[in-house]
């Protein structure tokens, strides 16, 4: 049965995705999308990193950039309810040896750098600094107008497996797509600490690697005008998909991809799932209608194409289902 009850007392609190660090090539390059193009606020910036966040944000960063040789996801943060909820999951990642390191990392207190079981990089912390919330500056607002993070989602060779770590950490399942037959199989889950649709999503494919972060927008609207923005920018060749509405989340989205290649969905319009008794919706593998309500089907580089991780060897997915695939 692929498919588990939820969690609801799991080891350690994790309130909810936090932030992503990207190595990038050309700070000044980075900057002139993220910033310029993008319009997300700059918490700091030194020779070697940005810190970027939202305007609603109150954390210092939802995505850092950092000057490396390769385009690299450095690592991939989430925030937890305490100091003791830290501890609980060192605690808790070393009884299965993976590891438990604690690094000086800026603007966060007290931060686990651990992994998952497939080797992707997690930070888990419970505080960081806090600058002045900027929702109601209203004259900061600009580009796509980023409120706040929303969700990352990876690429794995084992969706199963993937999910089976998540859920057994209280990540609550909210949608799936699966094979169709006697003996379906999972293609992809949508994970939530949050009580939207996720923080965490796993597609199936080579893995693991970073397929996207998504960041919010206040409305459709503002997606529509980052379109325009970025088709007479010089940005056009960098937007990759949509925009459209979800089947899957019922949002509203943009796939566009940074210069260095990561991939960035602005996305809006989601729903809540803090109901104990949510139940996860099912969607056929098959279903023209699950990547795109309005049945576009995505681009061949959004199945095939995402980031990888530092030091950690792709696999080839266990599942060889075929996804519909835009000619
Ligand atoms: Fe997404």
């Amino acid at each position: 049965m692929p498919v588990r009850p939820a969690v609801f007392d799991p080891p350690f609190n994790v309130v909810r995705v936090s932030h992503v660090e990207l190595g990038v090539r050309d700070l000044g390059r980075s900057r002139a999308f993220y910033v310029d193009c993008l319009g997300l606020l700059v918490s700091d910036e030194t020779a070697d990193a940005i810190y970027l966040r939202g305007v609603e944000e109150r954390n210092h960063h939802s995505i850092v950039l950092r000057r490396g040789r390769a385009s690299e996801a450095q690592t991939l943060g989430f925030k937890l309810g305490s100091e003791d909820d830290l501890d609980r999951a060192a605690a808790w990642f070393a009884r299965r040896n993976l590891p438990t390191a604690f690094p000086d990392v800026p603007y966060q207190g007290r931060t686990l750098r651990t992994a998952d079981v497939f080797g992707m990089p997690l930070d888990l912390y419970a505080q960081m600094e806090q600058p002045a919330s900027m929702l109601q500056k209203y004259a900061a607002y600009r580009g796509a107008r980023i409120q706040r993070i929303d969700h990352l989602n990876c690429f794995t060779p084992d969706v199963q497996a993937s999910y089976d770590f998540y859920a057994a950490l209280g990540f609550r399942l909210t949608e799936y797509s699966e094979t169709d037959g006697d003996d379906p199989k999972l293609w992809a889950v949508w994970l939530q600490r949050k009580g939207n649709v996720h923080d965490l999503a796993f597609t199936n494919g080579t893995g693991p690697r970073l397929h996207h972060v998504g960041m919010w927008t206040p409305g459709v609207l503002d997606i529509i005008h980052i379109c325009d923005v970025m088709a007479t920018c010089g940005y056009l060749a960098n937007m990759e998909r949509g925009p459209g509405r979800h089947g899957i989340s019922n949002a509203f989205f943009l796939y566009i991809r940074d210069p260095d290649g990561h991939r960035v969905e602005l996305f809006t319009s989601d729903y809540l799932t803090v109901d104990p008794d949510h139940a996860p919706i099912r969607w056929s593998l098959t279903d023209p209608q699950r990547q795109t309500l309005w049945g576009q089907p995505a681009p061949r580089s959004w199945f095939e194409e995402g980031s990888l991780f530092p030091g950690v060897a792709p696999r080839a997915p266990v599942l060889a289902a075929q996804p519909i695939v835009a000619r």
